[in-house]
């Protein structure tokens, strides 16, 4: 049985990303935002609310972009200062020690210690109500080399980014390894399809890179006319 809760932000699990803007006076401004995500591929993008009393907030309509800075476990307290204290009133970069590095592709500093680093150009804001929620295209990712693997795709377990719980107001690590994406799925989608007595998995559940298929489906369907099924164009974008 469960406990109705009531409307309530109560996402999880929630990044914890510093976002990066310049201020009015041209100063490189940072605040830590946890409402945010990746929200589209074609073109890459990403959303994040940011309440209207932000000294950031207006930074970011001034100058049209802003940075995401996903900070590694290492740096929370510094990281939790972030979202304590505003731009208007202290200078957070020299506070911390800090470095602010200005972007090469929009107008807002990224920091220099963290290891993943999304530069985005404001595409869209949305007048939500205590927050705005602002698209950002991502013009460029950069990553420091030691969290890359040998693909040059940044690898969760070595950014070690951290997590935020709104409802106990806490922070923490990521957890362990489990297993590769789509490769459990698969493994459940042919048993039901056996279990059907269908010879073929349904549209996307073959594995990037595995031969075409040859019999009949969507997928099949899709690949004899040269088209990509929506799942394999984001297996694409994903691998
Ligand atoms: C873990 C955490 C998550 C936060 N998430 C958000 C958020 O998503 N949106 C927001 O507007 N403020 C959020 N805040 C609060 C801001 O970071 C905080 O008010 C900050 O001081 C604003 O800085 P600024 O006034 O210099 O822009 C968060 C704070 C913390 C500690």
């Amino acid at each position: 049985m469960k406990r109705s809760l009531g409307a309530k932000p109560l996402g999880l699990p929630a990044p914890v990303w510093v976002v990066g803007s310049y201020s009015p006076d041209g100063s490189p401004a940072i605040m830590v935002v946890s409402w945010g995500g990746i929200c589209c591929s074609t073109p890459p993008c990403v959303a994040i609310s940011i309440d209207k009393t932000r000294f950031s907030h207006a930074n970011i309509i001034e100058h049209r972009a802003f940075t995401v800075n996903v900070p590694s476990r290492r740096h929370l307290i510094a990281t939790d200062y972030l979202g304590l204290v505003s731009g208007a009133t202290v200078d957070k970069f020299s506070a911390t020690g800090l470095t602010a590095v200005k972007s090469d592709t929009v107008q807002a500093p990224f920091v220099k210690e963290f290891p993943l680093v999304f530069e985005c150009r404001l595409l869209q804001s949305i007048d939500i109500g205590s927050h705005t929620q602002f698209i950002g295209q991502i013009m460029d990712v950069k990553a420091d080399e030691a969290v890359l693997d040998d693909r040059g795709n940044p690898v969760a377990g070595k950014v070690s980014p951290l997590i935020s719980s709104a409802g106990d107001r806490s922070y923490y690590a990521l957890g362990e390894y489990l297993e590769q994406a789509y490769v459990p799925g698969m493994a459940l989608m042919a048993e039901i399809a056996a279990k059907n007595g269908t010879n073929e998995p349904e549209p996307g559940a073959l594995a990037p890179g595995e031969a075409a298929p040859t019999g009949t489906g969507r997928r099949a369907d899709l690949q004899r006319a040269g088209r990509k099924s929506h799942h394999e164009k984001e297996m694409t974008y994903a691998t």
